[in-house]
């Protein structure tokens, strides 16, 4: 019986794609793919049945897929990777044993490669909390940034739909000092931009630009990351290399 693969596709580049997840591509006739990768993924695209799955409701895109699963396998293209923020799960879970999940690489990977940091740092911060401004509480409220932002957290937040200036405050409010603060903008694809501050400066540094899209009718979708914390700020004491050395690493003679 066919399978509907669930590919991580990155932020946007198909260079982000994994073997597994390009092997899966390739081998699949019908594909569903959002933009941007409708375009960006046009070579590995051709010859494909495509649609994009944000034209259907949901019963429209599950009996698109069991139209061509006869005819074989169907892509479906995940942005980044499953693990975080997907909109797809109810389709994974429509299809269960039919349905096979390839991870992929995920935005908040892109943007650390990106800004060269990792987003934990001993002694600096020790949670990388991915949220969304956009993601609802059990008791069915928003998510509030404030709650979330903490001096010794990174915070990474997705689908920011709050104006800069509230952003601004929301992470003030939570971190209580002025901390680096990175807006990565289409990670990976050619318009990639990113804009760094703090947030005393951040504001000043897009001078009026909206990199949200708040209210936004375009049809392509306004991709960018918010990461925030002081570990934009720090480095590594190379004595933490050492210290692991001395006791985890030669200890056990770790190859
Ligand atoms: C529905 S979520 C999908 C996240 C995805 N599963 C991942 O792992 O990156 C969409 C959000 O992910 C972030 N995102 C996805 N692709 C991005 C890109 N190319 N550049 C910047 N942010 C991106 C943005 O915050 C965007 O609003």
């Amino acid at each position: 019986m066919s399978e509907v693969r669930f590919i991580g596709a990155g932020p946007g580049d198909p260079g982000l794609l994994t073997l597994s997840g390009l092997e899966a591509l390739e081998t699949s006739p019908s594909a569903l793919a959002p933009s941007p990768f409708s375009s960006s993924f046009a070579h590995w695209l051709a010859g494909k049945d495509v649609e994009s799955p944000f034209t259907m409701p949901h019963e429209g895109v599950v009996r698109w897929i069991e139209e061509r699963l006869p005819r074989g396998p169907v892509a479906f293209l995940v942005p980044g990777d499953f693990a975080n923020f997907t909109p797809f799960l109810s389709f994974v879970a429509h299809f269960g044993d039919r349905a096979r999940v390839i991870p992929g690489v995920g935005s908040q990977a892109v943007a650390a490669a990106l800004l060269k940091k990792s987003f934990d740092l001993p002694g600096v911060a020790h949670a990388t909390i991915l949220t969304s401004p956009r993601a609802f509480t059990a008791g069915g409220e928003r998510v509030r940034v404030r709650d979330y932002a903490r001096p010794c957290h990174t915070l990474v937040l997705y689908m920011n739909d709050l104006p800069l200036q509230e952003l601004v405050a929301e992470l003030r409010a939570g971190f209580g000092r002025p901390v680096p603060v990175a807006i990565l903008e289409n990670l990976s694809c050619p318009d990639e931009r990113v804009t760094r501050g703090t947030l005393d400066t951040i504001e000043a540094r897009f001078a009026g630009r909206d990199p949200f899209g708040i209210g936004s009718d375009s049809p392509e979708p306004t991709l960018a990351l918010v990461v925030a914390g002081e570990v934009l700020a720090a480095t590594e004491d190379p004595g933490w290399w050492n210290r692991r050395y001395e006791r985890l690493w030669k200890p056990r003679g770790l190859r």
